[in-house]
């Protein structure tokens, strides 16, 4: 099956390479920092088909506190019974394929938009991140109750996407800290009036302008459903380049499920 598909595979991007559509199409890939040209992998299917898609940009995911607890209120518990700040919380810092509905070699690659799991013998050590425990806490903590300890969300994203991203453990965590801190969403909105409220009701473009306005690049918004059937700011992404700290075009649209207006509901 895997063989078939390769050469099926190789018979459709042939064409492309040799007529030269390589540069524009992102047909680049990589065998361990490798970097082998299209043509050659085409030439050669069975490699084409061990070979992985390379890891282009990553989201950078917060949520607002605010939206989980009114969403998931059965699932909401204050870590210590202590009500955490009102303000954004990491979800996670995630590595994407260039885009994945060009990732023609691999099987796995053109059905996946991103690599998970990639090292199972490097689990999360949290004496490597010792100095960054009372940061994390307080930036990338957790309110779901069946998983109160934060320790074990962190060691989740570390081993899902952290051992994708090409940094160490330590690099990993120090780079969403920061950046995170150096776009402070919850300020980037108040400044733009929009501010955390039970009543008021905001332009999702409104949102979206104003994060695009202060990190000079576009997110994608996700929602959730209250209680009440309204839409509510749930998670924001943004596109960063594979060092982990500049803002980049994000390559393509990420889920959404907002309509035109929406919540931000007080925490
Ligand atoms: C996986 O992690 C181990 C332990 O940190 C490391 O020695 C090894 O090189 C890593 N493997 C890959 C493929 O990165
Ligand atoms: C975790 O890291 C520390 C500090 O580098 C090291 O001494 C320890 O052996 C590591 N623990 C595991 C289980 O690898
Ligand atoms: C989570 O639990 C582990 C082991 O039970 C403990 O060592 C660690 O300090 C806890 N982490 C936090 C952030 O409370
Ligand atoms: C982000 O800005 C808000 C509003 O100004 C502030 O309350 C919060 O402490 C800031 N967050 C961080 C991590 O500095
Ligand atoms: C919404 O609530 C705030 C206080 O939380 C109040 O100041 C404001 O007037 C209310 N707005 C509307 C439209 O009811």
């Amino acid at each position: 099956m895997k063989l078939l598909y390769c050469s099926l595979a190789a018979v459709l991007v042939l064409p492309l390479a040799l007529a030269g559509a390589a540069a524009d199409f992102d047909f680049f890939f990589h065998v361990q920092q490798v970097t082998v040209d299209p043509i050659i992998v085409t030439l050669y299917p069975p490699v084409a088909c061990i070979i992985t898609q390379r890891v282009r940009w990553l989201v950078a995911s917060v949520q607002w506190p605010g939206s989980y607890c009114d969403t998931r209120a059965d699932r909401c518990c204050y870590p210590g019974n202590q009500k955490p700040a009102a303000d954004f919380t990491i979800h996670g810092l995630w590595p994407n394929y260039a885009d994945c509905r060009r990732g023609l070699l691999t099987p796995d690659a053109a059905t996946r938009c991103w690599p998970d799991y990639c090292n199972a013998t490097d689990p999360l050590n949290t004496s490597l991140i010792k100095d960054l425990e009372s940061d994390l806490l307080r930036n990338w903590g957790t309110l779901s109750c069946r998983n109160r300890n934060a320790t074990a969300f962190w060691s989740h994203q570390w081993r899902r996407h952290g051992t994708c991203s090409g940094m160490d453990q330590h690099a990993y965590f120090r780079a969403a800290l920061d950046f995170k801190a150096r776009f402070n969403l919850t300020r980037i909105l108040a400044d733009a009036g929009v501010a955390p409220s039970r009543n008021e009701t905001y332009l999702l473009s409104s949102i979206e302008d104003a994060v695009t306005k202060a990190t000079g690049s576009a997110p994608s918004v996700e929602c959730n459903r209250n209680g009440r059937d309204e839409m509510e700011l749930y998670q924001v992404f943004q596109c960063v380049g594979r060092d982990g700290r500049s803002p980049v075009h994000c390559p393509r649209r990420l889920e959404s499920r907002c309509t035109d207006k929406v919540k931000f509901p007080a925490f």
